[in-house]
């Protein structure tokens, strides 16, 4: 059973995330962890004081200190800088891979069990990083990344096509980056193939769309990114966990061998329970689709001298 959760990082993401749990979820400890311990300290004490109003029982904690984190059921780092207006998520790699490392090795001495959402970018990096740095069980470190994508995805076809998310199905993997595959191909809706109803042209647009999103909301923000889509899917990822729902939800994963791909983190559709990731869902990929996948392996063997 999920008991205590440690959300590393209090920004707005960690904080909305905070949120979230403390409205739906009756857990017995929530702590904050920032390096900034005011922060961290402002926003539980905010946060304590929604108790009057949801009723929760939760106790929440938070600082800097990393012992807070202790015998956690799952540690959710989000700690890092955020993009701003002109930086991609690869400009984020040196500062929050060192921070990455750092808090990998605070959560491996005191969380030894726990399992490891990681919502910090550039995700697919960062989640090769925890796990290696961890050395846990590669079931139990996920990154959170293209749940977010086909959610704006859904939202996206949404407004083009009026049909609700719950009549669309339609999903993204691949990695957190502009290079993500935005996967219409296979879409339906209401149980029709997509370009039944949308133009080769309007697909195309969509996938641009969904592919900068992130980007487009930065640009507006300026000097910080999303935080509400994010702390939702993170949000749902846990949902799956605590509910041992064994729902499929694309999760950034380290590979080994599934889609060709050896030692790399890449966001594919995955069986989430209890136990983290239960099991890869290789779906069929078509020619392009492979190419993609070719790309992201090329890209990360490159990056991965760097960071390791
Ligand atoms: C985004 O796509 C922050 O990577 C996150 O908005």
């Amino acid at each position: 059973m999920v008991k205590k959760i440690s959300i590393i990082g209090s920004g707005s993401v960690g904080s909305s995330l905070a949120f979230c749990l403390l409205t739906k979820l009756n857990l017995a400890e929530l702590n904050l962890i920032d390096i900034c311990a005011d922060l961290a300290k402002g926003t539980a004490l905010d946060l304590e004081d929604t108790r009057g109003i949801l009723g929760f029982s939760t106790q929440v904690g938070a600082g800097d200190d990393f012992s807070l984190i202790k015998g956690s059921d799952i540690v959710v780092i989000t700690a890092g800088v955020a993009r701003r207006q002109g930086m991609n998520r690869l400009d984020l790699l040196k500062t929050n891979a060192a921070v990455a490392r750092e808090v990998s090795k605070k959560i491996k001495e005191l969380a030894g069990d726990a399992l490891v959402i990681v919502v910090t970018n550039p995700l697919d990096l960062i989640t090769y990083i925890v796990n290696k740095e961890t050395g846990f069980p590669r079931t139990r470190v996920l990154g959170m990344g293209v749940s977010l994508d086909t959610s704006r995805l859904l939202n996206i076809l949404y407004k083009e096509t009026k049909l609700p998310p719950s009549s669309l199905e339609a999903f993204v993997y691949g990695v957190h980056s502009k290079d993500m595959i935005v996967d219409l191909s296979r879409a339906k809706a209401t149980g029709e193939p997509l370009n039944k109803i949308l133009d080769e042209q309007k697909m195309e647009d969509i996938k641009q769309k969904v592919r900068s999103r992130g980007a487009q909301i930065v640009g507006f923000l300026k000097t910080r990114s999303a935080h509400f889509a994010p702390s939702l899917a993170c949000f749902s990822l846990i949902e799956a966990i605590v509910g041992d729902s064994d729902k499929v939800i694309a999760v950034s994963v380290l590979l080994n061998g599934e889609y060709g791909l050896t030692d790399v983190c890449m966001g594919v559709p995955c069986v989430i329970n209890r136990e983290g990731v239960k099991k890869i869902v290789e779906i069929e990929l078509k020619r392009s689709d492979k190419e993609e996948i070719e790309k992201v392996k090329a890209a990360f063997q490159n990056i991965k001298a760097d960071i390791c």
